[in-house]
């Protein structure tokens, strides 16, 4: 495992700012080699990231939490991506299996939602970045929420100890959905049906025009981040 250089990381923060993502993109491959891996949910950031990434680097690693309760429309869009672009796709699932979990818990993310990510989503992650990662990419943007307003293109990521990769940490929404059309990228269907962020099925409801765009995620339940990224 690589040592992570604080000052060298947060020196290239700054010194990113002026780069586009696929400088950023290319210099964590470059740095890395196979230690870094993309982290995709397949929502808007995350399929742009992807023809990004394959683009720059055929057979980059990329991997994605499977909690058991991803939509039928997230599951289609996974295998449209799969098919159209050569990526080492790597699946990451709790120990249980959904009938199992809720024989067990009922529906725990109605109950304790902090309690459901945190078995179903934040334990596949931590064997996800433990299985030989020095660096993770993500789709974070700034402009998504309070908690990300922060984020710098490359950071360290105290909370796992590893160096994360942001690329288009600076993007609005409007650039993603350019970059969708010019690039004709595959996308999830549900956002062309008022789910502007799609996680879970039980916890992702559509918002009305002119709404937070996250604000169908966990609506109701107080809780507006699932522990992948901590607030700063
Ligand atoms: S979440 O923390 O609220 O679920 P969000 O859906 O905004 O996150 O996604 C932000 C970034 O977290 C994505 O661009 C992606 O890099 C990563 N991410 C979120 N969900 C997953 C997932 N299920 N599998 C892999 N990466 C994910
Ligand atoms: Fe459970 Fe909802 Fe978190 Fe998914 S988003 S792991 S269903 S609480």
């Amino acid at each position: 495992m690589k040592k992570i250089d604080v000052t060298e990381i947060e020196k290239l923060g700054i010194e990113f700012e002026k780069k586009n993502p696929q400088e950023i993109i290319k210099w964590g491959l470059d740095e890395y080699g196979n230690r870094i891996s993309f982290a995709s949910s397949f929502g808007t950031e995350d399929v742009v990231l992807i023809d990004m990434i394959a683009k720059i680097k055929p057979g980059a690693r990329v991997f994605s939490l499977d909690t058991g309760y991803l939509f039928t429309e997230t599951q289609k869009v996974i295998r449209e991506i799969k098919t159209r672009y050569n990526i080492r796709l790597e699946v990451y699932s709790p120990q249980e299996g959904v009938e199992e979990f809720e024989k067990k818990y009922g529906k725990l993310y109605e109950l304790d939602p902090d309690k459901c990510c945190s078995i179903r989503k934040i334990e596949p992650l931590k064997k996800a970045l433990s299985d030989n990662l020095d660096a993770w990419i993500t789709g974070i943007r700034r402009d998504q929420a309070p908690t990300r307003a922060n984020t710098k293109k490359v950071e360290v990521d105290k909370k796992f100890n590893l160096v994360k990769v942001n690329p288009i940490a600076d993007w609005t929404s409007e650039q993603v959905w350019e970059y969708i059309r010019a690039n004709n990228v595959p996308y999830n269907i549900l956002h062309d049906q008022n789910f502007p962020s799609v996680g879970c099925a039980p916890c992702t409801k559509p918002v009305k025009p002119g709404e937070d765009p996250r604000s169908g995620r966990w609506a109701g339940k107080g809780k507006t981040e699932c522990g992948l990224h901590p607030s700063k």
